[in-house]
């Protein structure tokens, strides 16, 4: 018997009410914060959708930490003060629901911890926290090495190696791996394929009303139904055939693991459940990852400095001088490639806005936000204010150092988000990108495979890209022949 598909199944009761969006004539009344008000709403549009992070920092060097614009006739505010964040993604957390965007990954994630609301959510997240913690890490960094060297190995000195689709190949194996061990291998092609169809259309994000294309016979919107259905067949043919060979005592990828989760109450989750939850943790743990280390490798090619100092790190690093993989507190001792990532997470964060409804009236910081507004914070935006960052548009690793971060007030650093729904893979994801850096590091230098383009340009979508496929030429160290 197949198993209802999140694509088709309805948002479930148990959510809260999701007040209507504010129409345009109905906030006439409100006290609103400043903002674009054009004549002609479609220019505003194009403005938006041609470079929304563009949109998000220009609308507050114009207006400050808060601002308002309507957007497919329906009412947005923008809060990018420290303070602000803080207040949407903690303080008062609880008063919003996530919002346009994630209601399109709902069609392939279902009720996974990405796109689930309360109470599912803290059920979820409860039952889903302890193999992410930090003490459980070391055991997937094998892996992550072994997955790692293997790749790096395969790069011939000057050869071009096209960064984007290698790092989104490393990061998606070595996430599904992680999940289902050796049985993910034989859908590895699959799972990228659908992955990729299912990221792009999701990403046409933040827009309201994009829905109502989604049951157009047109081949672009059929796909992602057609992907998003064949993501689910092969996570739940995986989950069949592991309980039909289940053993309790068996903990080697995260799918036995999750199948031996148990809530407080003694219940544990259903196939359904697993199916979600395997999908997102795919979905959110590879691409943002992958964007991340493709960033971070654009802006080394352009610092000789930095990347020499990198690998200095790396060659006195007793894992990587030993061949075997780190413990994660190995991995978190190296200074340079800290800093390295936390700078390419501040100017380049893989998720740069958090989009939320807001479900009652809400003081934010003095801003009145009317129940169904749109709210948007934007790492992308406060992590480029100067007021914080001096000199913000200027990639300094170096500024990482001395304990910077700490002197930072709450909310104006969240790359992984924060408050009850902040990632749940940040640990994973940065013991891996070390990883996977100091390797590279070790074996090799690199540089823009065209001089004359030191730096990609951004394709910000729902996650913030690299535009292209960014090659890069590879020199192997001689040390290392
Ligand atoms: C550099 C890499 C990553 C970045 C920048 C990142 C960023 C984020 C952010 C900002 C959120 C919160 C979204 C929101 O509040 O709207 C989030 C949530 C989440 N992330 Fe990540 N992530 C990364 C890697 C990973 C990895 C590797 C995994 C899993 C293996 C993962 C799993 C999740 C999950 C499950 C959630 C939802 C948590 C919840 O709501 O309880 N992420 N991530």
């Amino acid at each position: 018997m197949s198993l209802a598909r999140p694509f088709t199944t309805p948002r479930p009761e148990s959510y809260a009410f999701t007040p209507p969006p504010i129409k345009r004539r109905a906030a006439a009344h409100l006290q609103l914060p400043g903002g674009p008000r054009p004549l002609i709403p479609a220019s505003l549009l194009l403005k938006f959708q041609r470079d929304t992070p563009a949109f998000l920092l220009d609308l507050r060097d114009t207006y400050g930490d808060s601002s308002s614009f309507f957007l497919a006739g329906q009412l947005f505010i923008g809060l990018f003060s420290p303070a602000m964040v803080y207040e949407v993604t903690t303080a008062q957390q609880s008063s919003f629901i996530k919002g346009v965007g994630f209601a399109r990954m709902r069609k392939v994630l279902g009720e996974g911890l990405l796109t689930n609301e309360e109470p599912i959510h803290m059920r979820h997240r409860r039952m889903m926290q302890p193999p992410f913690q930090k003490s459980r890490l070391d055991g997937y960094a094998t892996l992550m090495t072994d997955l790692t060297a293997s790749q790096i190995g395969a790069w011939n000195d000057g050869e071009v190696v096209l960064l984007a689709p290698v790092m989104m190949r490393l990061t998606l194996s070595i996430v599904a791996e992680t999940l289902f061990g050796t049985d993910a291998l034989r859908f590895a092609d699959q799972i990228g394929e659908h992955m990729g169809v299912a990221i792009d259309r999701i990403e046409r994000t933040m827009l309201p009303g994009l829905d109502r294309f989604d049951g157009v016979p047109l081949p672009y919107w059929q796909k992602f139904h057609e992907s998003a259905d064949v993501l689910a067949e092969i996570a739940e043919e995986l989950i069949a055939e592991r309980r039909a060979t289940y053993d309790p005592t068996d903990t080697s990828d995260l799918l036995s693991l999750l199948l031996s989760l148990r809530d407080e109450d003694g219940s544990q989750f259903t196939d359904e459940e697993i199916r979600d939850e395997a999908l997102t943790l795919i979905l959110s743990g590879h691409e943002t990852t992958a964007n991340m280390l493709t960033w971070a490798f654009s802006w080394l090619a352009a610092r000789p400095d930095v990347m020499a100092a990198l690998q200095q790190e790396a060659d006195v690093s007793q894992w990587v001088l030993d061949g075997r993989a780190p413990t994660l507190e190995e991995a978190m001792q190296a200074e340079i490639a800290g800093q390295v990532l936390s700078e390419s997470l501040r100017m380049a964060p893989p998720v740069w806005v958090a989009p939320r409804r807001a479900l009652s009236d809400l003081d934010i910081c003095g801003v009145k936000v009317p129940a169904g507004a749109h709210v948007l914070v934007s790492q992308y935006v406060t992590q480029r204010d100067p007021r914080w960052f001096p000199d913000p548009h200027n990639w300094d690793p170096g500024r990482w150092s001395d304990d910077f971060a700490s002197t930072l007030p709450r909310g104006a650093y969240f790359p992984f988000g924060a408050g009850t729904r902040k990632c749940l893979g940040e640990h994973f994801a940065l013991l891996e990108a070390r990883i996977i850096l100091l390797l590279a590091a070790h074996q090799v230098t690199w540089e823009p495979a065209d001089s004359s383009r030191p730096m990609p340009k951004a394709e910000p979508r729902a996650t913030y890209r690299a535009a292209g496929a960014v090659p890069i030429r590879i020199h192997r160290r001689t040390h290392h022949v």
